[in-house]
This record gives structure tokens, sequence and C-alpha cells, in this order.
């Protein structure tokens, strides 16, 4: 396959249209003075792992009201947390939740590498890429199943899923940038949640019809296959 570049495309409609979430730093720059906090993004990561966006926006302001800091997080009482998660599911997350607060406070801040945050309870693959990518600005590949379905469709991807997910990670470093990697990482989000959605998709206004290989073949709509269960 050849090489594509579409970062310059994807932040171009990234300037344009990002959503305004409450865990983005706005343009030019939020009250940390354009870098993202790793408390914030990792608290928003959490929560985004098995709940929608719609969803998760209470819950985060009133985390961030309650607990501005990953310091203050840690000194919570545990049912208070607890109580604070009803409604989000998966109290295993709170669980690791508070247990990575507290390991982070223990050890004087968040790590700064991919490989460092990876260590913490509950952060994998996907979180401690994140982090690295949009608190950070590393050139980390983000992979989640948004930017799987983007990454099958750009490359024609014709292998199922669950199959195709090495080949998908592999195929998302090609395209990471060195310029702007956290926006890019948060773009291929928002591109996959608004534009290369599962069924529909809107390539008439998508900033990649250009580059997309399953567009040009008329298949993008049925990408990415999956292996039935
Ligand atoms: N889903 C998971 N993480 C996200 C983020 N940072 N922005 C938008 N959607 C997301």
């Amino acid at each position: 396959r050849d090489t594509k570049v579409i970062a310059p495309h994807l932040l171009d409609w990234y300037d344009r249209h990002a959503r305004v979430l409450p865990w983005r730093v706005p343009p030019g720059g939020g009250p940390n003075g354009g870098a993202a906090d790793p408390y914030r993004v990792w608290l928003s990561e959490v929560m985004l792992q098995q709940t929608t966006v719609a969803a998760v926006k209470a819950y985060f302001e009133r985390f961030t009201t309650l607990w501005p800091s990953v310091q203050d997080l840690a000194a919570a009482p545990d049912a208070q947390v607890m109580a604070e998660w009803a409604g989000l599911g998966y109290y295993a997350r709170a669980r690791n939740l508070l247990a990575c607060a507290r390991a982070v406070t223990a050890a004087g801040g968040f790590p700064d590498t991919r490989d460092g945050l990876r260590d913490l309870p509950g952060i994998g693959a996907y979180t401690s890429a994140a982090i690295a990518a949009i608190a950070y600005d590393a050139p980390e590949t983000v992979v989640d199943g948004n930017v799987e379905r983007v990454v099958a469709r750009l490359f024609a991807v014709e292998t199922p899923l669950p199959a195709a997910k090495p080949e998908l990670v592999v195929l998302a470093e090609t395209l990471t940038p060195r310029n702007r990697p956290g926006d890019y990482a948060q773009a291929m989000m928002d591109l996959g949640a608004t534009i290369c959605t599962p069924r529909n998709p809107a390539c008439g206004i998508c900033p990649l019809i250009d580059d997309c290989d399953a567009r040009a073949a008329g298949i993008a709509a049925s990408l990415p296959r999956k292996t039935p269960k």
C-alpha cells in the first residue's frame, strides 16, 4: 500500500469542526495555557471507555468540581467516589480510578511517558496512548473503535474484526503526525463519531474523501467487516 498523508486535511477540518467538550482545551488555550491537564484527560478517557460522550459530560463536570486535582480525588472517601460513579456502570473502573489516583499522588504526579502511564491501575494500551497524545502532545497512536473504522475504510481493509486489529494498529501508526498528535488523535475520534459513522457515513462532507480507498471502491459503508459472533 502507498503511504497516506491525512493529518493536514484532518487538522484543518478539526480546527473548524472540533466538538466542544468539557475535557478539551479550547482553541487558543485554556486556563492551563494550551496544554491539557493529564488528570482531566485521564478522568475523561476512563469515563468514556464504556459510556457515551453525551452521558459522560455531566459526570465529568461533577467529578472535576468535587475533585479539581488528582490529589483531591486520591483523598476522597471510597464510598463517596463510588456513589458519584453510580450510573456510569462497570464499578471495577471506579475502584481502579481511585487506586490510580492514589498511586499517582504517591508518586508525585502522572508519569510523563506512555510506558510509565501504562503501569498504572486501569490504564491499558488505549488510555496510556490517549493521555500521552492529548495531554503531552506525544506522537502516540490512539486506536479505539472509531479509529479502527476510519482506518479500515481509508485503506479498504477487508479482513474482519477482531482479526484485523493488529493490522489496523500498524496502519494507524503510519498516519500519526509529529505535528499536533494530540489534536490529530481527537480529530480521528470526532471524524469517526460525526462523519465516518458505522452506518450511512457522510462521505460527501468528509475531509478525507480523496484519501479513502473504501470510498473509491464504493464499499465504505460495509467496512469494517465483522466476524459473526
Ligand atoms: N472518546 C474517547 N475519548 C474521546 C475524546 N478525547 N474526545 C472525543 N471522544 C472521545
